[in-house]
């Protein structure tokens, strides 16, 4: 196979003269003929002021490049589309498959023989699995690594878990503006990604079940000289596969770690953002996701994983009483411990040469559980056909077997006009819809599902109700909320027919959810329905014409799969 410089020639009609040009190029930057004899290692910088998540992205790409001279190779440093939550309008998901595309063309077009991709902030780790799994170049993930969490007045506060706290007690009048200001300076004290277990910490952590990073990568903070010395063995790393010419992600992603995936995200609680992203990735290698495996799966596995917001700590604690390694070790009955790893090693070697400590406190044993059962569970019913989830320790329990009246939000701006309007008709039974928020209906699924407790409600000291929609929720978030309904309103599905006042059955441990309407009902409803409109131009234009429902990863339809 073509190496180095001389692979992926720009097309002249004339290689050598195509290499010669490269080559002048590269002499003009300064690179000495030595240089340019080596292997490559591209290292993909997801820089960016507008990422605040990735803030020591450029350092770490330093160091990585450092790792890849030490061992031989040539760094070539370079950026691609950066996404962060909380700067990405209307929601970050709309771009997590630009980001993909990114990617993949980039390590199809660049003259590179491994790559280290170097993301975190949510949707960047999965686009950028989406993305190397598609190309299938040699490639590892350095995430960049967790904030530490903050202190303030005796309290550890952690974004953006307590964000929301600390909003909800300000909105209910229960804490002050200056009290607030004073919080606000200490939630994201450092830079790094939110420091619970939110969709990057989750997506941190599956990356490095799946075997996509160096073992300890998915934890170690943000800011310490660990992530520093990090990102040099994973640049070293890069340098040996980039000579071997793999492993490649597609020898990585198999079944197995998928299934080992599962067990992860269950374990820690994570995410629910991840079941998306674990279809997409599945999806580019050519992998059904089955979310019903997924529940299945989960039913032997308990929350040992004590972080907010499931629990009580955050990741410098995770990766001090041991990290991901330690969870494997704990669970290794559930787990394909021949699963192979980016480092050369299977996860059974990695466990096996994993200092044996373990915080119990942190690290659950199996017998002192957080949550005794499996935290995400799938359901399905005549208003979800395709499947829907729900995250079953942030729920209420007594909620997740509910009967109650519909009240439909038919819209983001529908919700945002009359939730808080005081002759909202709504009792702490009602069950709340939104509906048209999925991937082609806001289009991009945004994180709005848990919606907002009406505040005649809050006032009276409700502070959980069934909560129903097509969107997705943060996984800093929590409450009774039905996710991912799938297929979602705007394609058509179940939701698009619900009228306030329709009975909703909700039995999770049956997994089923229902409208209580007879067939014929629905099927007179279904002939006055009409699709919403759609946006006409541009890249919305493209995603809601070929974006995927939920169950299958909300990626690109032309994008799934292997060529
Ligand atoms: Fe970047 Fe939370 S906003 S990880």
């Amino acid at each position: 196979m073509t190496k180095g410089l001389r692979s992926r020639l720009a097309q002249y009609g004339d290689e050598e003269f195509a290499l010669f040009l490269r080559r002048g190029f590269l002499k003009g930057a300064g690179y000495t003929d030595d240089a340019l004899q080596r292997p490559i290692v591209g290292v993909l910088s997801t820089a960016s002021d507008f990422n605040p998540c990735h803030a020591t992205a450029g350092r770490l790409a330093e160091s990585v490049a450092r790792g890849v001279r030490m061992a031989g190779a040539l760094p070539f440093v370079f950026p691609t589309i950066s996404l962060h939550e909380a700067f990405t309008f209307p929601t970050s998901m709309l771009l997590r498959n630009l980001m993909a595309i990114d990617v993949e063309e980039m390590l199809r077009a660049l003259p590179l023989d491994a790559v280290v991709l170097i993301g975190g902030c949510d949707k960047t780790i999965p686009a950028e699995l989406m993305g190397a799994i598609s190309a299938n170049v040699p490639a590892i993930v350095l995430p960049v690594g967790a904030m530490l969490a903050g202190r303030h007045e005796g309290a550890r506060l952690g974004a953006c878990t307590d964000c929301r706290r600390l909003w909800a007690a300000y909105r209910a009048g229960t804490l002050d503006g200056d009290e607030l200001n004073r919080a606000h300076d200490q939630l994201m004290p450092t830079a790094g990604t939110c420091m619970v277990m939110g969709t990057a910490s989750t997506m941190a952590c599956i990356a490095e079940t799946l075997g996509f990073t160096l073992p300890g990568a998915a934890t170690a903070p943000a800011v310490s000289s660990e992530r520093t010395r990090l990102a040099e063995a994973t640049g070293a790393r890069a340098a040996q596969m980039a000579s071997a010419g793999g492993p490649l992600p597609r020898d990585i992603l198999s079944r197995a770690a998928l299934r080992n995936a599962s067990v992860i995200l269950q374990t820690t609680s994570g995410s629910t953002n991840a079941l998306v992203h674990l279809a997409a990735i599945a999806g580019r290698a050519g992998i059904a996701y089955d979310l019903l495996e997924f529940d299945r799966i989960g039913r032997g596995v308990p929350v040992l994983v004590n972080l907010k917001p499931a629990g009580a700590y955050f990741i410098e604690d995770f990766h001090a009483a041991g990290g991901v390694p330690a969870v494997w070790r704990r669970l290794r009955d559930k787990l394909d411990l021949s699963a192979p790893t980016v480092s050369g090693e299977s996860l059974g070697e990695i466990m096996a040469r994993w200092p044996a400590y373990t915080d119990d406190e942190v690290i659950r044993p199996l017998d002192r559980p957080i949550y005794p059962a499996q935290a995400i569970a799938i359901l399905t019913g005549n208003l979800a056909p395709n499947g829907a989830a729900i995250k079953l320790a942030s729920a209420t329990e007594k909620l997740t077997t509910h009967e109650g009246p519909a009240l439909v939000f038919d819209s983001l701006e529908d919700l945002a006009a009359r939730i808080d309007d005081p002759s909202l008709p709504v009792t702490p039974e009602h069950c709340l819809v939104l509906r048209n928020a999925g991937p082609i209906g806001a289009p991009g699924m945004p994180e709005a599902g848990a919606l907002p407790i009406p505040k005649q409600l809050g006032a009276k000291g409700v502070t959980d109700m069934v909560r129903i929609s097509d969107a997705r929720m943060s996984g800093t978030a929590f409450g009774t909320v039905v996710l991912h309904v799938s297929p979602e309103a705007a394609a058509g599905g179940p939701l698009a027919l619900v009228r306030d006042g329709d009975v909703i059955r909700l039995d999770a441990r049956a997994r089923r959810l229902d409208l209580i309407v007879d067939d014929a009902e629905l099927q007179r409803r279904r002939g006055g329905w009409e699709a919403p409109a759609r946006p006409a131009r541009g890249y919305a234009k493209l995603y809601v014409e070929h974006v995927t429902q939920a169950d299958q990863g909300c990626d690109f339809d032309f994008l799934a799969g292997v060529v």
